[in-house]
């Protein structure tokens, strides 16, 4: 568990977990460390101490299983208090201690670096550096609060933490949050051995007699300032959802104002509250051990041997297109990037030379990898070109029959053996699959925009597509670095169909005579980043027409809900089809904020019998948690983990809530039944007459009405 091994006078304390493939926090891990630390004080001929790990990572952070299994404030509270102790030892044992960070140290990780009396780092850029339990509904509880900010200022100190920032070496050594970097880990112990003969200052300096805060404490001027303007923004940035964030922001409050190991204390008690929000509960269940599982490839056959993907042709060097040649080529694999012609695929080729430019003048790419990466996408106009590809991914024109042909030029040419995926964003994949001449090879692979950035890809499955294609396209997804989601076919599949759900209820109330700008804030303090009416002019209120059109051609039925009206007003009639024509919704100028029109009044005139601010809130969510609700019973999604994991890394479905079927959890499935029956009642009706599905939209599938009814919810914990 710990290596002690003694090197020129100094105790090196490696610490390699077994059967754990990284290093985390937990009762065996600390306990074997204090055992070791103890040894290491003890011993008279050790002069100081160094701190590493023998894994590739440093150490991650806490054992989550351990904190998911505390539900008891009495029993968090000891564990935390346990931790904090054992760091308080390690950081007044009279010795020198020093953190010699090999890799990726966050949370726990790094506040056992904070509590030694130096850090050195290796300046690799994929380490990551930094306290981003903020993220996960908590905040860091194992003296974090109080020793960062004691390092590096207050201001520092909260932005860093209640930004959840992850910080590469060299920008983690420039914010002081570690004192020095050696280039080679060869040079990491080395480099602290000789920081503790040299230097080997041995106290912190909180613990220092006349000791003050860099820039000063919470009662300075500047200081003042910033907890009122910090209120003010994370009540901005969370709208009161986040209750973790709050808890760091008063732990650091109160603690800044006590002596050290009072300090502690608050701060336990913080982290004890905060851990038992069911937010806390929430999002660490769906963000950490369901996305974990997602990103290992948890819905991967097992009976498949892992695929071999080694050239990847890609079809269109449109936005997509080019957006999935450039994550493609930097994760090692040859691209054939091919257009209409070669000039048309090389414009698409420009946009990774554009991103890797900038990663190469900030310093975050060496020349040779950047030129590695490049000369990985091969541009060309000829289909011939895609000759062996393993894999090839089409993302052109959202047209039928020029998809099949594509497909059809593809497979003549690419290996036998090989998987064609299409990026369509509203095809059923059963029905493109019929151009396939091997429909158990073709696959869908939903990306999103903009592709480098975006962390989801829905994978969908056709009717007859084989288990061998979705291990490949799993594996495919697992070597970009990205979240896979499986999924069956269906109309919208899971991710387009759930967010226009959201974007529709957004529309209807405006409809309805709710205030465009209230809409929009009820959108984003119920969770959702952005509101539904700027969502719908950045997808274009073109699309949504075209999408509306090709499902009446395809289902030979009228679409006519407000949201189909709306559209149509403002394409055909208002020519404001939205963001992209620099008018929607809102007015975007072109050298200003954009701002809504405000001329909307005069078509959807303000009412007095609207509904409710909250009501507007709760409707937005709940629309879509029950269409989440009939992709499962439908089949659309296999397990209610992948709708909340592929709702939140898809659409930042109200993170809080852990996605969007916990949010039933979350509301109470009870509660959130009788809710939907209101809303029916109340806002069904009026829409009624349209004549579409829209009118059943808040319609309890019976699944869930019997799930209320046995005092069920979707998971026990
Ligand atoms: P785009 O219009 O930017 O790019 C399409 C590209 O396909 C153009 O460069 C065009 O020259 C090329 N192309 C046309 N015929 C071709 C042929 N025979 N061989 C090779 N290339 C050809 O479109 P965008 O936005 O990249 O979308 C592409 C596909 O991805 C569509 O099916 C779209 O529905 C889907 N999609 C789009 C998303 C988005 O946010 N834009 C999100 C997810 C999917």
């Amino acid at each position: 568990m710990v290596k002690y091994e003694i090197i020129d006078e100094t105790a090196v304390l490696t610490l390699d977990m077994e059967g754990y493939s990284t290093n985390v926090i937990n009762e065996a891990s600390m306990t074997a460390f204090a055992e070791a630390v103890s040894k290491a004080v003890e011993d008279s001929a050790v002069k100081g101490v160094v701190v590493t790990s023998g894994k590739k990572e440093f150490v991650v952070g806490a054992d989550l299983n351990m904190l998911k299994g505390m539900n008891d404030a009495a029993q968090i509270f000891e564990a935390t208090k346990k931790l904090n102790e054992l760091f308080r030892k390690l950081e007044t044992c009279g010795k020198p201690v020093v953190a010699a960070i090999n890799g990726t140290a966050l949370g726990g990780g790094y506040e056992l670096a904070l509590a030694c009396h130096y850090r050195v780092a290796v300046n690799n850029p994929k380490i990551e550096i930094g306290l981003p339990e903020v993220q996960l509904g908590i905040f860091p509880g194992g003296g974090g609060t109080q020793r960062l900010p004691r390092m590096v200022g207050i201001q520092k100190g909260l932005e860093l933490i209640l930004q959840a920032k992850r910080l590469r070496p060299q920008e983690a050594l420039q914010e002081k949050m570690i004192d020095a970097l050696v280039e080679t880990q060869d040079e990491l112990i080395p480099h602290a051995v000789q920081w503790i003969k040299e230097t080997g200052r041995k106290v912190q300096p909180w613990d220092e007699k006349g000791f003050k805060i860099p820039g000063g404490g919470v009662m300075t001027p500047q200081n003042a300032q910033v907890f009122t303007a910090g209120i003010a923004l994370t009540r901005k940035q969370t709208y009161g959802n986040y209750p973790g964030a709050r808890y760091a922001m008063s732990a650091i409050y109160e603690g800044m104002l006590l002596p050290f190991d009072r300090a502690l204390v608050v701060e336990s008690r913080y982290f004890t509250k905060a851990l038992m929000t069911k937010e806390a509960k929430h999002m660490i269940r769906t963000l950490f051990f369901h996305l974990q599982e997602a990103n290992k490839g948890g819905a991967r056959p097992k009976d498949v041997p892992e695929t071999t993907i080694n050239k990847v042709g890609m079809l269109g060097a449109g936005m997509m297109g080019a957006g999935i040649a450039y994550v493609t080529a930097t994760a090692g694999m040859n691209v054939v990037l091919k257009d209409v012609s070669k000039e048309a695929a090389e414009k698409g080729k420009e946009y990774s030379k554009n991103l890797l430019d900038k990663k190469l003048s900030k310093g975050h790419l060496s020349k040779e990898r950047y030129e590695e990466h490049l000369s990985r996408i091969l541009t060309t106009g000829d289909p011939k070109d895609l000759t062996g590809c393993d894999l090839v991914i089409e993302a052109v024109f959202e047209d039928r029959a020029l998809k099949a042909k594509v497909t059809q030029e593809a497979e003549a040419v690419m290996n036998p053996e090989g998987v064609f995926a299409s990026n369509t964003s509203t095809l059923p994949i059963t029905s493109l699959a019929e151009a396939s001449s091997r429909p158990h090879n073709f696959i869908g692979m939903h990306f999103f925009s903009p592709v480098d950035k975006m962390p989801l890809v829905e994978i969908i499955m056709g009717k007859q597509t084989s288990s061998f294609a979705l291990a490949m396209a799993i594996d495919y997804v697992k070597k970009i670095k990205k979240t896979p989601i499986v999924v069956n076919d269906s109309r919208g599949f899971f991710t387009s169909r759930v967010f226009a759900t959201y974007v529709g209820e957004g529309i209807s109330l405006l409809v309805e005579g709710c205030p465009a700008a209230l809409v929009e804030n009820a959108g984003k303090q119920a969770g959702m980043p952005v509101g539904p009416l700027a969502l719908a002019d950045e997808v274009s209120l073109s699309l949504m027409l075209h999408i509306i059109k090709q499902t009446e051609e395809d289902t030979g039925q009228a679409i006519n809900e407000p949201r189909a009206q709306l559209a149509r007003l403002f394409v055909e009639k208002l020519d404001r089809p939205g963001k992209k024509a620099g008018k929607g919704f809102y007015e975007y100028p072109k050298d200003g904020k954009k701002y809504l029109w405000p001329e909307l009044a005069t078509h959807y005139p303000v009412r007095d019998d609207r509904p409710d601010y909250l009501t507007m809130q709760k409707r937005m969510l709940h629309v879509q948690a029950l269409d989440a609700v009939r992709c499962l019973d439908e089949g659309v999604v296999r397990e209610a983990k992948d709708a909340d994991v592929g709702s939140i890394m898809g659409w930042a479905f109200a993170p809080y809530t852990g996605g969007v079927i916990s949010y039933i959890d979350y509301v109470g499935v009870e509660k959130f039944v009788a809710e939907c029956d209101e809303f029916h009642q109340k806002y069904g009706a009026p829409f009624a007459h349209y004549g579409s599905h829209y009118a059943e939209r808040f319609v309890v599938p019976e699944s869930l009405r019997k799930m209320a009814a046995e005092g069920r919810r979707f998971y026990q914990d």
